[in-house]
Formats: structure tokens, sequence, C-alpha cells
């Protein structure tokens, strides 16, 4: 599960959220300046956390069951913070991006999406 995070939504999802949906928005006014600044440092610390994760499971396998109740604690704190970076766009970001972008921003959002839900090329797993 560590390293699905990182290798999904801390270097494909986050950064397109951030370089192409956050991009798209900004252009279109200043309305959610503060909002899109606050995610995009939420996406820049996320790797950070996730290598913490891995580094406190690495711990627990190495050092033994008493390191474990540190990792649990560090997997509620990141699994509440990224469920809340969650809420806040689902809530706000969403509907904001339905209510202002146009055809062209969809068009290249679709385009960069993954295939089967956008146009770009699916993902493959590592091997
Ligand atoms: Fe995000």
């Amino acid at each position: 599960m560590v390293f699905y995070i990182h290798a999904f939504p801390e270097r494909l999802h986050h950064p397109k959220e951030s370089g192409l949906l956050f991009v798209a928005l900004r252009a279109c006014g200043d309305e959610a300046g503060p909002l899109l600044d606050r995610l995009d440092a939420e996406h820049s610390r996320g790797e950070a956390a996730v290598m913490r994760l891995a580094m406190d499971l690495i711990e627990v396998e190495q050092l033994g069951p008493a390191r474990l109740e540190s990792f649990a604690e560090g997997v509620e704190r990141y699994v509440d913070a990224y469920l809340r970076h969650m809420e806040v766009e689902e809530r706000e970001v969403l509907p904001l991006a339905e209510r202002v972008l146009g055809d062209a921003d969809w068009r290249r959002i679709v385009a960069a999406a993954p295939a089967p839900v956008g146009l770009g090329p699916a993902l493959r797993c590592a091997s």
C-alpha cells in the first residue's frame, strides 16, 4: 500500500492536479488562489509524508512490534490528512472547475487522464 501511494497518487495523480487542473483554474481568475496554494503545498509535502511511512514500516520490519504503534499512528495521521485534502477538492475545487472551466480546458484534462477514464495512455503496472 505504501508503494502504491507513492507510485500512483504522489507521482502521477497529484502532479496532474497541480499541473493541469489547478493551472487551468488559476487562469480563470483569483477566486480560488489561496485554496489552490494550500492544496499545492499539501501535494508538495505528500512524497515526504509517504517516505516517512515507508521508513516507519521498515522500522517495524527491522526492529519489531515495539515500533508498530508508532507506525499505526503515522498511518492514521497520513490517512486523516489525505481524506481532508480529498474532501476539500471534492467539495470546493471540483464544483469550481465545473463552473468556470471551458471546453478547451476539459479537452486538455480528458486528453491527459489515463484510459479508460480519459483519452491518455492506460496505466501499466511496473514489472
Ligand atoms: Fe490533490
